[in-house]
């Protein structure tokens, strides 16, 4: 049976709340056991240190994200489970593959891109306070992915765009240097719900609305009451639209149980009862692990020796692949022989390609990629993939498709046209002869 590799990191800058429980940690533990499943979770402190520049904050959270994956049932025996900054062969994939990345290619990365929007806006220079490090974060993503040959990286919405750029990086490497890398797949999860925070915006650190995983009961009870609700009086029905609340409640409690809540919402319940009703829902699902957590978190050197011992397991991997690797470009001793000359290697032509995808936004874009992964031409969102495989088919029958589409197409920055019809006709040509 062929195992389908999970990779994903979580960043350690901040304290794990109950949207990252919900979002994350206990979709990515179930997950973890299912067959046919291999699991690889690491803390990408690497990462964090592009977002903040605390040590000691960079080291709690280290140990708080640690403890509430093993709290919340996380079993290291199972799941390869490590640090990022424990693997010196990934700051080395780092530098292989941005070897082989278009610097244009991170000019788009969104936030690189949004940093420089804001800084254009304000009449700053465009990289005005902007490090290097944040605008390479999509490569030393693509080495955490590579390295491990990851078929799938559950993520948000937000990190597609950094799926798309590994593979994209793969691919040129492959191409270059041979088939190292598996290319990877962002897998996205429709049924689990972004949870409000106390304002009813998104639950993130970033608002300062959050409800920490692991407070005490009483902390979680003082926070609860301080969810929004409207002024509706105890004895007047509510909404359970739009109510953070009932959102809450719901990624917490059965299906039942949340058909119950929304009768009493009809029913008028009192916004005291019903926050009394969600501490009590919360605090189920929490106790038992909440002791776990206290338990860990005050023996710091246990988490360590399991991260040092997924480091080790995670390095069996990765040591021989970046051997392999370095080899391949050509980094090696003088005196093995060196056989894999560039055009030696393949004599399979490989051809341009259109790949579909969606982005954030929930639109859907295509682009054309030359065969050295270079990025040709790239649509603006179309609302149904299949106005996207249109577009496609159009530009693949050649013509003046090219014309009539450019409306739909962003532009790409040092593409020559020229460029795009010859792969558009490559593609055409090798339609015909099949
Ligand atoms: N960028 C991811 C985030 O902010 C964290 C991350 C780092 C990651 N490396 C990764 C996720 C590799 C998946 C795979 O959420």
């Amino acid at each position: 049976m062929s195992t389908t590799r999970f990779l994903t990191g979580i960043t350690t800058t901040g304290t794990p709340h109950l949207g990252n429980f919900v979002g994350s940690i206990r979709p990515s533990v179930a997950a973890s056991l299912t067959p046919g499943v291999q699991s690889f979770y690491f803390l990408a402190d690497y990462h964090a240190l592009i977002k903040c520049e605390d040590p000691a904050r960079i080291q709690r959270s280290t140990l708080e994200i640690a403890a509430s994956w093993l709290a919340a049932g996380l079993n290291p025996e199972q799941v390869t489970f490590y640090r990022q900054s424990d693997i010196p062969e990934i700051p080395e994939l780092t530098w292989l593959l941005t070897c082989v990345t278009g610097k244009g290619v991170l000019n788009r990365a969104h936030a690189y891109k949004a940093s420089v929007d804001k800084n254009t806006a304000a009449e700053r220079d465009a990289d005005d306070g902007v490090t290097a490090g944040l605008f390479m974060y999509p490569v030393l993503m693509g080495a955490d992915i590579l390295m491990f040959k990851a078929h799938k990286v559950p993520v948000g919405r937000d990190q597609i765009q950094h799926i798309e750029m590994a593979r994209d990086m793969a691919a040129s490497f492959n191409h270059l240097y041979g088939e190292h890398f598996v290319l990877p797949e962002a897998a996205i999860d429709e049924h689990v719900a972004t949870l409000p925070g106390l304002d009813g915006r998104k639950m993130s650190k970033s608002y300062d609305n959050t409800i920490p995983l692991f407070s005490s009961r009483e902390q979680l009870k003082k926070l609860i009451g301080g969810i929004l609700t409207d002024s509706r009086a105890p004895g007047e029905a509510k909404e359970v639209e739009g109510s953070a609340l009932f959102q809450i409640y719901q990624a917490f409690a059965t299906e039942a149980e949340t058909a119950a809540l929304r009768q009493q919402y009809a029913d008028g319940i009192a916004w005291g009862d019903a926050k009394q009703v969600l501490l009590e829902r919360v605090d189920q699902v929490i106790a038992p692990m909440r002791a776990q957590y206290e338990e860990l978190i005050h023996n710091p050197a246990r988490i360590e020796a399991t991260l040092l011992a997924g480091a080790e397991r995670a390095r069996a991997l990765a040591t021989p692949f970046i051997r392999e690797l370095r080899s391949a470009v050509g980094l090696r001793s003088l005196v093995q022989a060196g056989t894999a000359t560039k055009a030696a290697k393949t004599a399979k032509v490989t051809l341009p390609s259109f790949k579909q995808y969606r982005e954030a936004d929930g639109k859907f874009y295509f682009k054309l990629v030359a065969a050295d992964g270079r990025l040709l031409l790239q649509s603006t969102g179309f609302d149904a993939p299949k106005e996207a495989g249109q577009a496609i088919g159009q530009l693949q029958k050649g013509g003046d498709a090219l014309q009539a589409l450019a409306p739909r197409l962003a532009p790409v920055d040092g593409v020559e046209p020229a460029d795009v019809t010859a792969a558009l006709q490559a593609l055409a040509d090798a339609a015909a002869a099949s």
